[in-house]
């Protein structure tokens, strides 16, 4: 008991491990976040329907998204964007690692006949030929990642833009590392049985990386037949770090704004995205 409480309270060095595909692909878990990521009401998954209404409207004016318009959407998820992008005539593809996800997008461009590409596939992984006007990665998907992980995905978008083609991302700033702190929680069915249907004893350990600017809230869910840990891991930001990794992969930011809306960056907002084009 002592040792496995050890094992619970345990830090890791930041980004040591890389749990997230348990997080989204896990038969009982990606149901729970296919529901979160259809509450337009919440943003858990996905932001809320206001919010994506408003995003994929500013994304269309800004970036004059039209007939042609090539579009790749890391981490989909259930196509919130990329059918909204559609309808626009942009030409769309989804790229997810959730299989549950890609089916119900898959199943809704059907249903509407749009003509969408889905790639069900972990996109540290994927490869293409083709060449793309804009590049998304929306919800603060890029921080989960560790460094040589965003290096190597940033070095993919370098490859897969065309000479003129936009990256749109955004990420959590320093102002929502500030306020985050330090906890250690013990529930039974921790979340409400997000986490599995069987009776657990849920762990979260939240911790905090000051130096590296790195959270992670660790997840230790102990059932009667299996033990499950998951790492989730942001890394936050100032726009001069984000510039920094960027600029190694030959990548030069252009704009920044407060979020993926387009709204006018302010340097006291919890988030910021940035567009990005090739130096
Ligand atoms: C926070 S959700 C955001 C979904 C979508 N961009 C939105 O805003 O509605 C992150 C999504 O990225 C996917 N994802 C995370 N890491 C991935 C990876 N390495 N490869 C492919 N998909 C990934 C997850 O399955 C999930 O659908």
């Amino acid at each position: 008991m002592f040792e496995e409480l050890e094992e619970i309270n345990l830090r890791p060095k930041p980004f040591e491990f890389y749990t997230t595909s348990d997080l989204w692909t896990d038969e009982y878990i990606s149901k729970q976040m296919l529901v979160s990521h259809l509450n337009g009401e919440n943003d858990r998954a996905s932001r809320n329907t206001k919010f994506i209404n408003r995003s994929v409207n500013w994304i269309s004016s800004f970036f004059k998204i039209g007939a042609g318009t090539k579009i790749a959407d890391f981490g989909c998820g259930p196509g919130l964007y990329t059918a909204r992008l559609a309808k626009m005539q942009a030409d769309v593809t989804g790229i997810d690692f959730s299989t549950r996800s890609i089916q119900y997008a898959k199943d809704t461009a059907a249903n509407e006949n749009l003509p969408i590409k889905y790639v069900n596939q972990n996109y540290l992984e994927y490869e293409t030929d083709e060449h793309f006007n804009l590049i998304l990665l929306i919800y603060h998907d890029f921080g989960v990642l560790s460094p040589s992980q965003r290096n190597l995905l940033l070095a993919k978008f370098h490859n897969f833009l065309k000479t003129d083609g936009f990256v749109l991302l955004d990420v959590p700033s320093l102002k929502a590392f500030e306020k985050r702190k330090e906890a250690t929680v013990y529930k039974v069915n921790l979340e409400n049985h997000f986490w599995s249907p069987n009776k657990y004893h849920g762990f979260l350990n939240t911790f905090k990386y000051e130096e590296e600017k790195v959270i992670l809230d660790k997840y230790t869910i102990v059932e009667a037949s299996r033990t499950q840990v998951i790492y989730i891991w942001q890394q936050y930001y100032s726009p001069e770090m984000l510039e920094k990794e960027f600029a190694s992969c030959g990548l030069k930011i252009n704009n920044l704004f407060s979020d993926v809306t387009g709204s006018k960056f302010n340097s006291k907002n919890e988030e910021f995205a940035v567009v990005a084009q090739k130096k």
